[in-house]
């Protein structure tokens, strides 16, 4: 092994800087609306008394805030579709490039919607910055993973993740009421997502393609290589051409596996019933409740101070990010996982308590503090990175593409039902809303604890393996024609 596997060197820490941006946007979008809701609610209100003459409905106010929260899952719906298409056709480079045109377009519309007196430009602002976060949470892992040396590769991915929870956390501290969370000054807290965008314009010319789709998908092997030595500051870069060459030769080699197929096929449907249950648990756990409504959800529980609150949590958030990142690397997936439900499912339980007793003991608010931080420091723990961890290690190259869209369209699919739902089910349920989340949360341990391997340091033929030990029962029930398919699919 020579050295230069592990060094970094400018170009490589430049690219990743710039590409990780896109987290950050991602990031940020998710915490802007959190710490605003009530100002920009009185705007709705305002907005709609000026139109109709009269007050806006309580749930009227109610579905016009949660739209405008959760739309922005349904255009990540759309972006994390469309990222095979951008990728392949354009390159990675390009990809991200264009994606910035929707991070403006989005700014642009959230920014001025409060001068035109308009509630649908923020609602459609918020779709497409939704669009342009699907396509981010693509390419930024893809693009980093690529431009990477091998013994880099897990370090450097780790900071997508890291972007996203610092995103979240500089909304939140932007959304104070004296910096940008006021009246006057809440267009340009959700119009900011411009000057990102504007800084990755200006850096991504200075940043190369990945030698990944040069090699692979243009075949254009001396770019390929000139653009391997900058990233790795070295001459000889044959052996990481080799290892592309090698990896490029089994995709070949493994036949591509369409989605419908992954249904069908007995092989693939326990895996991918495991990597869509693993997904759902880390949004039905109720984590984007806390990152949409925190700040809401503090005040309810006699929080005098909602938004430090709502920033507390974020920093919770971000240190139990950095200690899990050390942590995931280590200890086994599945294990990682059923701790952080199960902590989850009790900082439920508290929380429930707090918002439950307060009327009798306004220290509940303390507790209603306690329950949220360590609510969020479990999810970082377990749920947060492992669902995505085991989707790529369930699946080989074939179906990976395919299996990556499906737990992709699950996870914001389940993000949009809590974005959209949570508001309504609080009006209802009151102080028991948590409980809710703590029944999902059980049953998702229950699941995790029963159907979910070890992934850990096993290959995908031992995972596999397991699968087929745990289905073979069931194969014996199949009929003639499941069989060969079986067997078709087998010889891949
Ligand atoms: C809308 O604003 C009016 C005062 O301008 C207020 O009385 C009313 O409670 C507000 N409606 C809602 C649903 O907050």
């Amino acid at each position: 092994m020579d050295s230069s596997g592990k060094k970094v060197t400018f170009p490589l820490m430049l690219a990743v800087s710039v590409a990780v941006i896109g987290s950050l946007q991602f990031g940020y979008n998710t915490g802007v609306i959190n710490a605003p809701q009530t100002i920009i609610e009185a705007f709705y209100n305002r907005t709609w008394e000026a139109r109709y003459n009269e007050p806006i409905l309580q749930t009227s106010l109610t579905t016009l805030w949660s739209l405008s929260v959760s739309i922005f899952s349904i255009g990540g719906i759309f972006g994390s579709f469309s990222v095979g298409l951008f990728v392949n056709r354009f390159g990675r480079k390009k990809s991200m490039l264009m994606a910035n045109g929707l991070a403006i377009i989005a700014a642009a519309l959230m920014g001025f919607s409060k001068l035109a007196a308009s509630w649908e430009m923020l609602i459609i602002g918020r779709f497409v910055v939704g669009l342009y976060s699907g396509l981010s949470t693509g390419f930024v892992p893809m693009y980093v993973g690529e431009i990477a040396p091998t013994a880099l590769r897990g370090a450097l991915g780790t900071l997508h993740q890291l972007g996203i929870v610092l995103g979240i956390l500089i909304a939140q501290v932007f959304g104070l009421e004296s910096i940008m969370g006021s009246a006057d000054l809440w267009p340009l807290l959700l119009g900011f997502t411009f000057i990102p965008a504007v800084v990755q314009i200006v850096m991504l010319p200075f940043c190369p393609e990945s030698p990944r789709f040069l090699l692979i998908n243009c075949n254009e092997e001396n770019k390929a290589k000139s653009v391997l030595k900058k990233l790795r500051g070295t001459s000889d870069v044959s052996a990481d051409m080799q290892e592309m060459k090698e990896e490029s030769r089994q995709m070949m080699r493994e036949k591509k596996v369409t989605i419908p197929e992954l249904f069908r096929s007995p092989i693939y449907r326990q895996p991918i019933i495991v990597a869509i249950m693993l997904q759902l648990s880390q949004q039905l756990s109720g984590i984007n409740a806390v990152f949409y409504y925190s700040t809401s959800i503090f005040a309810k529980a006699g929080v005098s101070q909602p938004v430090y609150a709502t920033i507390g949590a974020g920093v919770v958030n971000t240190a139990f990010t950095v200690v899990s990142l050390f942590v995931v690397e280590r200890a086994g997936r599945r294990s990682l996982h059923l701790i952080g439900l199960v902590g989850m499912a009790c900082s439920a339980i508290l929380m429930t308590i707090a918002l439950a007793l307060l009327d009798k003991y306004t220290e509940m608010s303390y507790l209603s503090i306690v329950a949220i931080f360590s609510f969020v420091a479990f999810f970082e723990i377990g749920p947060g990175p492992i669902p995505w961890f085991i989707v790529a290690e369930l699946f080989s190259q074939g179906p990976r593409p395919s299996a990556i869209a499906v737990a992709g369209f699950c996870n914001w699919t389940a993000n949009f039902i809590v974005g959209m739902g949570f508001q309504y089910v609080q009006l209802l349920c009151g102080p028991y809303v948590f409980i809710i989340f703590t029944l999902l949360l059980f049953g998702f341990f229950v699941f995790t604890f029963f159907k979910v391997p070890e992934t850990k340091g096993r290959t995908f033929d031992e995972i596999s393996a397991g699968f087929r030990h745990t289905a073979g029962f069931e194969v014996e029930k199949h009929s003639p024609e499941e069989l060969n398919s079986l067997g078709a699919d087998s010889q891949l």
